[in-house]
């Protein structure tokens, strides 16, 4: 089969489309042929390499799948369309798990095969195009947890961080038809209008004034009841600064860095809340799934790339030039 797989760590070049051998299915697992595998900041870290992380090579990225199941199983038919579930140990206890393609011994979904357990596959949400639902396993379910553990109510006001990520943009989606006050931030003109469009209420340009000032500009000097901070040590200070009493940053990714310098006081005296979030159940993706159906929520697709050009793919989302989600077509 055709994927592309890394010899070793590095830039896009190390990205190598190539034919390797098709997977062999193993006990409870599945083979699926692979439609379209989105694409996450994870899978540059995988790429790039972390310090604490070891994989072993060659591997394939990649764990946003959404395919077609070789052969059937239990109600799953041969042929059927479906997503996978990328987490790769077991939906409860929820520790220590790992998404598929990233720093463990699993082949993601950046080529034509791909085997994944039987209990990770979920039907494919059949009023979604195969390029919407590869866009949801990760942003999306991400966004959902995040949004769910915040704790936000309708009308309360949230600052999402990087409207035009994976998860912002899915944050930005799934607060506003839970009803939430949303204030997002961009760093372009091109990326500004798209966030109001999508239902921000209101768009700072990070490159134009400083985040926290129209934060509490806008907000009459309360705050904002949550933070959703994905980006880590650049935005962690104003995250925590922004908080009103009772608030709650609700962090995911590290984007800019893992270490961060924080107003400790500014956080205590605000009684504020600081809330990890990874990944989200398989649970939880299902009922997404149910939310997005009955809000008539479509994902955000910035755009699609063939599997030969994963490294142009790469490129895109280093330089932040997308609005949504990118996604590659893994089968011809
Ligand atoms: N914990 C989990 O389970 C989980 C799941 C999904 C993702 N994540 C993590 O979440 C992060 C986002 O993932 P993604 O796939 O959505 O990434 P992405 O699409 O590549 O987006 C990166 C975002 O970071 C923003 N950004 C970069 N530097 C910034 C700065 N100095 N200040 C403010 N914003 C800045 C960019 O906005 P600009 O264009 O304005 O620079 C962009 O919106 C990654 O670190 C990823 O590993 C974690």
């Amino acid at each position: 089969m055709k994927a592309t797989v890394i010899w070793k760590h590095g830039g896009p070049d190390v990205l190598s489309y190539q034919e390797i051998k098709d997977p062999e299915p193993e006990k409870d697992h599945v083979i699926i042929r692979v439609n379209y595998c989105a694409v996450n900041h994870l899978d540059i870290w995988v790429r790039t390499g972390l310090p604490d992380k070891t994989i072993s090579f060659p591997h394939v990225l990649g764990g946003d799948i959404c395919g077609t199941l070789v052969d059937g199983f239990g109600n799953f038919r041969k042929g059927e369309k479906v997503v996978v579930y990328p987490a790769v140990e077991s939906d409860a206890p929820r520790v220590s798990f790992s998404i598929i393609g990233g720093f463990n011994k699993y082949q993601g979904g950046y080529a034509e095969l791909i085997q994944v357990p039987k209990r990770n596959i979920v039907k494919k949400p059949s009023w979604l195009t195969d390029v919407e639902a590869s866009s949801l396993n990760i942003s999306y379910l991400t966004a959902w947890n995040m949004l769910e553990r915040s704790r936000c109510k309708k009308d309360d006001t949230i600052l999402i961080w990087g409207a035009n990520s994976g998860v912002g943009s899915a944050a930005i989606l799934l607060a506003k038809a839970k009803g939430l006050k949303i204030i997002t931030v961009t760093s372009d003109k091109n990326k500004f209008d798209l966030a109001k469009k999508l239902g921000a209420d209101f768009v700072i340009d990070r490159t134009k004034s400083e985040v926290s000032t129209e934060v509490l500009k806008h907000t009459n000097g309360e705050g904002v009841n949550a933070v959703i901070d994905h980006v880590g040590s650049k935005t962690w200070p104003v995250s925590i600064d922004v908080l009103k009493i009772g608030g709650r940053v609700i962090a995911c990714g590290t984007t800019t860095g893992a270490e961060a310098t924080v107003n400790i006081r500014s956080f205590y005296s605000k009684e504020g809340q600081i809330i990890g979030a990874y990944l989200g159940s398989k649970s939880q993706l299902i009922s997404l799934h149910r939310f997005m159906k009955l809000k008539r929520i479509r994902p955000i697709v910035d755009s699609v790339f063939e599997l030969k050009d994963t490294s142009l793919a790469h490129q895109k989302m280093e330089q932040s030039s997308q609005f949504g989600k990118i996604v590659l077509k893994t089968s011809s």
